[in-house]
């Protein structure tokens, strides 16, 4: 059995901070998820804070994803001969180093400057793929040059308006994006007292809305340019941003307009899973929006297995929702998911010190998957069944 340390590249990590330890500089946040929550919440303005860290209602959902996920206990075997092993996955024909990804996170420019430009630059540095959300800080062309050839997918808040669509979609596919991640939970933002308690919303301060405010068509429906005056464009934001219209019966179109995979964020029905299998969808991301959306709505790991079931394989199903650790992802696996979408965690660590901060962060999220795989005696994550877990 090989036992070079090239066998384990994630875990080396431990060994650097170890020594670190000795003399050398130690990870730049905090380790563990309630830690790192904290120093957050202890550098951000209670404005930005409230707005990753809050949810729906009494958020209890956001209670839920955690529960699902600590209910359900990993069983690990052992003697299985796991000196080496591999997290590389392959994900709508691109092959990922770890099945990790970054999940959409909005208007992230109000944690830090760097915004989506820190992400590109961890995904440069660790080859963790990042999704950019449609309501990103930064124009999502300017983010496509600093992610360089790193994976990268552009999830989709469908806009009211067809030909805004189009041109998102299309300028993603343009600038190097690999998939459209159509997110479909979230046609309204649901009601969310700590944000309304600030009377807070980014995009009214204009953060978060970059991407319209650089689309050729969103820009010729303005009286004036938003150079000259910001108000109209965000006005005209609020109008076209959210479309409840949408049905099962648009798909088609969006199908149309783009060559990319299409990819569904936010199922959590099995019916809705094989409908967008009947749609001709690439993939579903198995989500509640981190419990943003619906207060009181199923844990997000609870929902995992009937999708699954539902969708027999037949396109890859990825899993986000109270993910704070390699176990978490792990248990998501083995429950039927190719692969996990980190939210908050990644917020905080960016957060707290930039694209170096989630840099660390994300070696320490590889570096724990690989080494708790193997301790649960896997070489690989497509190993992971449910057997691995208790009921
Ligand atoms: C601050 C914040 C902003 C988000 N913005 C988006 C977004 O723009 N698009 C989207 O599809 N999901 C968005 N999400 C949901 C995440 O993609 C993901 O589903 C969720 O964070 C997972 O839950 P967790 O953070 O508890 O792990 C956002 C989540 C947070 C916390």
């Amino acid at each position: 059995m090989s036992t070079e340390p090239e066998s384990l590249p994630f875990a080396a990590y431990q060994n650097e901070i170890y020594v670190a330890g000795v003399g050398g500089a130690r990870p730049a946040i905090p380790l563990t998820p309630s830690g790192l929550e904290q120093r957050a919440s202890e550098l951000l303005s209670p404005e930005a804070f409230g707005y990753v860290a809050g949810g729906a209602g009494t958020e209890a959902t956001v209670a839920a994803n955690r529960a699902a996920l600590d209910r359900r206990q990993l069983i690990p075997r052992h003697l299985r001969g796991v000196a080496s092993r591999s997290l590389e996955t392959e994900l709508l024909g691109t092959r990922l180093p770890a099945p990790v990804l970054m999940a959409p996170i909005g208007a992230i420019g109000i944690v830090h400057t760097d915004g989506e430009l820190g992400i590109a630059a961890a995904a440069r540095a660790t080859g963790v793929p990042f999704i950019l959300s449609t309501v990103s800080s930064n124009p999502m062309e300017t983010v496509a040059t600093a992610a360089g050839e790193v994976a990268r997918w552009f999830q989709l808040y469908w806009p009211r308006d067809r030909e805004v669509c189009r041109s998102l979609v299309q300028r993603a596919e343009a600038s190097g994006y690999g998939a459209i991640v159509l997110t479909v939970d979230t046609f309204q933002l649901a009601w969310r007292p700590r944000d309304l308690e600030h009377g807070f919303l980014p995009f009214l301060h204009g953060d978060g809305i970059a991407n319209y405010l650089t689309d050729p068509v969103f820009r010729s429906q303005l009286p004036v340019p938003p150079e000259e005056d910001p108000r109209p464009a965000i006005a005209h934001w609020a109008e076209v941003f959210a479309n409840p219209t949408l049905t099962w019966s648009d798909l088609p179109f969006l199908r149309e307009i783009t060559s990319l995979p299409i990819v569904l964020k936010g199922i959590q029905h099995p019916d809705d899973a094989r409908r967008a299998l009947d749609a001709g969808v690439d993939g579903i991301v198995v989500s509640n929006h981190g419990g943003r959306q619906v207060d009181g709505a199923i844990g997000s790991l609870d929902a995992l297995p009937t999708v699954v079931d539902a969708v027999g394989g037949d396109i890859p199903i990825l899993f986000d929702g109270g993910i704070r650790s390699g176990s978490d992802a792990l248990k998501a696996i083995a429950l039927g998911a190719r692969a996990v979408l980190i939210g908050r965690p990644y917020a905080y660590a960016l957060g707290i010190g930039g694209s170096e901060a989630l840099t660390d962060f994300l070696r320490g999220f590889l570096a724990e998957l690989e080494i708790t795989i193997g301790l649960c005696g896997l070489q690989r994550p497509s190993e992971a069944t449910p057997e691995l877990l208790t009921a």
